[in-house]
């Protein structure tokens, strides 16, 4: 099995290891509970690079006080079995203490891109999510990172990020991995009922139904975004966050489609809060 180390100079040392022995270094964070979607970036990672790192470590700085960080799945060894699986040579986990000590007061903001989407909705999280992952990239010192565009802002931030502060590494955004029926692949899907299951595909569907109507010649954004809403808004159980369709680039809105866009999604089944995306080239 390959290892799982949980501290800092653990990870470094194993790294540092690889390093002279001449191999380069691929990353892919990570909050755990993985499924195929974390699979298929460290399979791409793997391809691209000699020694590929998993973290698993769940933020608390990305969550909200009202947000699911103590019930966020946890299943470390069945992770471990994933990795090792998909190619990854180290597994680093560590504890909340070792990545965040008592006393720390820098934090990673990355303006402008968080005004829209995810930003309103979860405040601070962003500025978690930067924080860690440049963290991590500060530990593991990886030749390439892979993201997935699942999650599309965040991918969007993060290579602004690197980009803004001039951080060494390579990053890689990997299309959304989806289920059978559509449902793109989340660790929080194991909190749906099977009735929310059930209905969880028309998220996608809806998207779908956009990107179709767009590529047909719909350009007014208005138009599709509140035909967009009213398909969400029509499934069973399920309470609409925002659907946008704003810049790829920006993140902003546009008013016609006259340049690549993305729609974006956040959905309620329940107490679960699923995002998705499609974009619109
Ligand atoms: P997590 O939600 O575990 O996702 C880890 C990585 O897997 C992210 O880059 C995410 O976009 C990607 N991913 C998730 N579901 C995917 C799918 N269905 N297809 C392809 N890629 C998928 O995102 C985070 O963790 C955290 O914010 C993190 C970056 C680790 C910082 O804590």
């Amino acid at each position: 099995m390959i290892p799982i180390v949980t501290t800092i100079p653990e990870c470094r040392t194993a790294i540092a290891t690889a390093r002279k022995a001449g191999k380069t270094i691929g990353f892919v964070p990570t909050m755990g509970a993985l499924h195929a979607g974390h699979a298929a970036l460290i399979r791409s990672a793997q391809a691209k690079t000699d020694f590929v790192v998993v973290s698993v470590f769940v933020n608390p700085t990305q969550f909200g006080p009202n947000e699911d960080f103590h019930r966020y799945p946890r299943t470390l060894e069945a992770d471990r079995v994933i990795c090792e699986a998909a190619g990854a040579a180290l597994v680093f986990a560590p504890t909340v203490p070792e990545m965040y000590p008592e006393f720390a007061v820098t934090v990673v903001d990355v303006t402008k891109l968080d005004q829209a989407l995810e930003g309103p909705s979860r405040p601070g999280h962003f500025r978690g999510v930067c924080t860690v992952v440049l963290k991590l990239f500060n530990i593991v010192l990886p030749d390439l990172a892979v993201f997935g565009q699942k999650d599309s802002q965040q991918a969007r931030i993060i290579r602004q990020m690197v980009r803004d502060l001039n951080v060494p590494v390579t990053v890689q955004v990997d299309p959304t991995v989806r289920e059978a029926d559509g449902l793109a692949m989340s660790s929080r899907n194991r909190y749906l009922s099977p009735e929310q299951r059930a209905v969880a595909p028309s998220i996608y569907k809806a998207l779908s139904t956009t990107r179709t109507r767009a590529l047909g010649g719909e350009i007014d954004v208005a138009r599709l975004e509140s035909s967009l809403a009213a398909e969400l808004a029509a499934i069973s159980g399920a309470k609409l966050d925002y659907a946008r369709i704003v810049d790829a680039e920006m993140l902003e809105s546009l008013p016609r489609l006259d340049r690549p866009a993305v729609a974006v999604v956040a959905v309620f089944l329940g107490t679960t809060r699923l995002i998705d995306n499609v974009l619109i080239p």
